[in-house]
């Protein structure tokens, strides 16, 4: 948790800063949810009411003995939850306490059923979480039975007993429920957390506004930080801003979550800042699957002949020098990547021989899935890699073979480095142990939408 708070100091200071530049996304937490959470929340809840402490009734009576109170068990058998438009969250649950209660020289047990109200209300805080805070809590006491069929208190005792729990109760009960709802605020607070997206560079989440609430779901804009080497960067202010969308269809699914081109842009803008794009691809010597050696190349570079009498080694050298290009279609992203590509050969002392340097374009279409909590993608080359001869130190190269080469040995390794690199994932907005589960991903001009199951895994 020292982790959550000192990030959200650092957030808070940055977040004037940084938020001037957006790269948007919208979660919006469906209906469905709630049941889930009623299902699933039923044991947590009853673990938080648990009243373990005993209890000495105050009695000011010298008529009645000394009382000691010890609740044995708590059972929620229901618990219900529903959306508050414009408020939060209304919480309802139906429990039993097994009190046992001792009194000199006997001790009897209890069944106390217990209705508790509760509106919670859902805000954004200070530093970017979502927030709960309680705004009413109501414990409604029913009438308590004794379990031992052949023991009995006397009514009036029953009486006094039950009024002194009730009192102890409402306390104890609304102590618990404010403990669970820290706890929630703390584990919800990991939204922020700082996750990798390469070794040099992070992301984070925030909450910009305060949530929008309906009688049928809640939605949150969001904005990413990215961060390069510990530092935030600032995001190209250009392109519109963008209004995402509301979720297009699938109510049923307990989440939707709306990622903007801006958040795709920036993280691509990042890893290209980081170097992450970039390669070597290496030859070697009397290999016959790697053509990349100065005889190799002398084939079509006749002044190559000349130059290296003795084969070496050819390296080719990929430098991201522009930010690379996401284009979102209906059903599909592309990638347009415009690397130079520096071509060297290697002498045994390892120094580098420029030979000669390549402007390329090629373009990858990338296929997106979700895992846990994270966006994950593959890709693949489409069309030719385009190439023109940006500089020369060994005159004219043959571009139709160069080009062969290039369809062959670049963009294998170029495939392998990106794949490698995206299959690191890319972390999604969530809170620990949350996952989303069968996703259901849309591409559409100006976004992707993930309609989602949400899975929790303490
Ligand atoms: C509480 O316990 C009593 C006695 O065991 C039982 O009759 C009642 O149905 C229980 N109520 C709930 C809400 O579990
Ligand atoms: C909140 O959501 C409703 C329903 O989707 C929408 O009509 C309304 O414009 C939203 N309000 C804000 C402030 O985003
Ligand atoms: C250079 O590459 C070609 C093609 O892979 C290979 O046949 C040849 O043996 C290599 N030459 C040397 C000296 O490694
Ligand atoms: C996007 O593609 C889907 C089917 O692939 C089609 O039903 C839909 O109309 C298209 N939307 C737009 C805006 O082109
Ligand atoms: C890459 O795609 C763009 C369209 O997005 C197209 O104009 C360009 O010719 C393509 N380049 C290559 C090398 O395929």
């Amino acid at each position: 948790m020292a982790d959550v708070r000192g990030l959200s100091l650092l957030l808070a200071l940055w977040l004037p800063v940084v938020s001037a530049s957006e790269a948007g996304t919208v979660i919006r937490i469906n209906k469905a949810i709630l049941n889930y959470v009623s299902e699933f929340g039923k044991v947590p809840f009853q673990e938080a009411l648990k009243i373990n402490d005993e209890h000495f009734l105050d009695q000011s009576s010298d008529v009645l003995p000394s009382v000691r109170i010890q609740v044995l068990e708590a059972h929620v058998s229901r618990l219900g939850l529903k959306f508050l438009p414009d408020f939060g969250v209304r919480l309802w649950a139906s429990a039993n306490f097994t009190v046992k209660v001792s009194c000199i020289p006997e001790s009897l047990e209890l069944s106390l059923p217990v209705k508790l109200l509760s509106d919670l209300r859902v805000t954004q805080s200070s530093i970017g979480t979502p927030k709960i805070s309680i705004s009413t809590f109501f414990p409604y006491f029913g009438q308590a039975t004794v379990l031992d069929d052949n023991k009995n208190l006397s009514p009036a005792l029953l009486s006094m007993v039950q009024k002194d729990i009730k009192a102890i109760f409402s306390n104890k009960l609304s102590l618990n429920v404010a403990n669970l709802v820290d706890d929630i605020n703390i584990n919800m607070g990991t939204i922020i957390g700082l996750n990798n997206l390469s070794p040099e560079s992070q992301i984070c989440y925030y909450v910009m506004s305060e949530p929008n609430i309906t009688s049928d779901s809640i939605s949150m804009n969001l904005n990413a930080v990215l961060f390069l080497l510990g530092k935030p960067v600032m995001l190209p202010q250009e392109g519109p801003h963008l209004e995402l969308p509301e979720p297009e269809s699938n109510k049923d699914a307990m989440a939707t979550l709306t990622l903007s081109q801006n958040l795709f842009d920036a993280i691509l803008m990042l890893l290209q800042k980081a170097g992450a794009f970039n390669m070597d691809i290496t030859g070697q010597l009397k290999s016959e699957d790697n053509p990349l050696n100065t005889s190799a190349l002398s084939q079509f570079i006749p002044e190559m002949a000349d130059q290296f009498p003795e084969p070496k080694p050819v390296v080719l050298r990929v430098r991201m020098t522009v930010t690379p290009v996401a284009v979102f279609q209906n059903n599909s992203i592309t990638v347009r990547l415009q690397p130079l590509v520096e071509v060297l050969a290697t002498s045994s002392n390892s120094a580098f021989q420029s030979l000669f340097s390549l402007n390329v374009v090629v373009n990858l279409s990338l296929q997106l899935s979700v895992s846990r909590a994270k966006l994950y993608a593959t890709t693949s080359v489409v069309g030719d890699v385009f190439l023109v001869v940006a500089s020369s130190n060994v005159g004219s190269v043959n571009l139709d073979h160069m080009q062969t080469l290039m369809n062959t040995v670049f963009q294998k390794s170029l495939l392998d480095h990106i794949n490698a690199l995206l299959g690191n994932g890319i972390s999604l907005p969530t809170m620990v142990n949350l996952h989303y589960v069968n996703t259901n991903i849309q591409i559409r001009e100006h976004y992707v939408q993930i309609s989602s199951g949400l899975s929790y895994h303490p």
